[in-house]
């Protein structure tokens, strides 16, 4: 017998932590339909005038080879065609940053990108950031840190954040960098610069610095 069965509900705290995990792996949350676009559903292969293209990839860390539409964007492409949903179509113009991936460690819109053209190369989604049951940092930060309200934007966060980890770690100064010879301090104002192609409806932004500079290691 579950315990809402036995009379006793779910706490807050288990509800919450629950949508919480839910968000930062990617999955759609309890309550909110599934979020596949009714408007996009995948073309007829048969449709006169579609040109295919066969495209090898690596998606977090397994072979995949497809035959698409030249015109597949990489977001469609993991959502559709594979189904990582992880991955969000906010805005599908580059504004949002919810379909944000890493290609070869870099960030990159997959909304703006077309599948064909990453032939050969690794991508990384963010149900591809957990390692052996383990959340990747950003991941166990964002839940430390309620770094989310709906968590739509989750995913592109957190994917966003470790290729922006990346770049500081290379030394890659912002424009409201100090000096732009040595790696600057990743102060409230550097991360939020830095993240600033990642839009939150839910306007979470405080925690989401929060939890960006506690993964980096930074003193709160
Ligand atoms: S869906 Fe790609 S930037 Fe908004
Ligand atoms: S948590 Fe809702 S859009 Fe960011």
């Amino acid at each position: 017998m579950s315990e809402i069965d036995g009379g006793r509900r779910p706490t807050r705290r288990q509800v919450l932590g629950t949508s919480a995990a839910l968000a930062v792996l990617g999955y759609a949350r309890p309550g909110f339909p599934a979020d596949v676009n009714p408007l996009s559903p995948p073309m007829s292969a048969g449709d006169p005038g579609i040109v295919n293209a066969a495209v090898n990839l690596t998606i977090n860390g397994t072979a995949q080879s497809l035959t698409v539409d030249t015109r597949t964007t990489l977001l469609d492409l993991l959502r559709e065609h594979i189904g990582l949903t992880g991955s969000k179509k906010g805005c599908d113009h580059g504004q949002c940053g919810a379909c944000t991936v890493l290609l070869d460690g870099r960030r990159i819109n997959s909304c703006l990108s077309l599948a064909v053209m990453h032939d050969g190369d690794k991508i990384t989604t963010i149900e591809g950031l957990a390692k052996g049951g383990n959340l990747h940092p950003l991941q166990a930060a964002f839940v430390e840190h309620d770094g989310f309200q709906c968590g739509y934007c989750t995913p592109g966060q957190i994917c966003s954040a470790a290729g922006m980890l990346n770049e500081h770690k290379a030394g890659w100064p912002s424009v409201v960098s100090d000096d732009l010879a040595s790696r600057p301090q990743l102060t409230d104002g550097e991360v939020r610069e830095r993240m600033s192609g990642n839009i939150c409806r839910c306007s979470a932004y405080p925690n989401i610095v929060a939890a960006i500079r506690d993964a980096a290691g930074e003193t709160l």
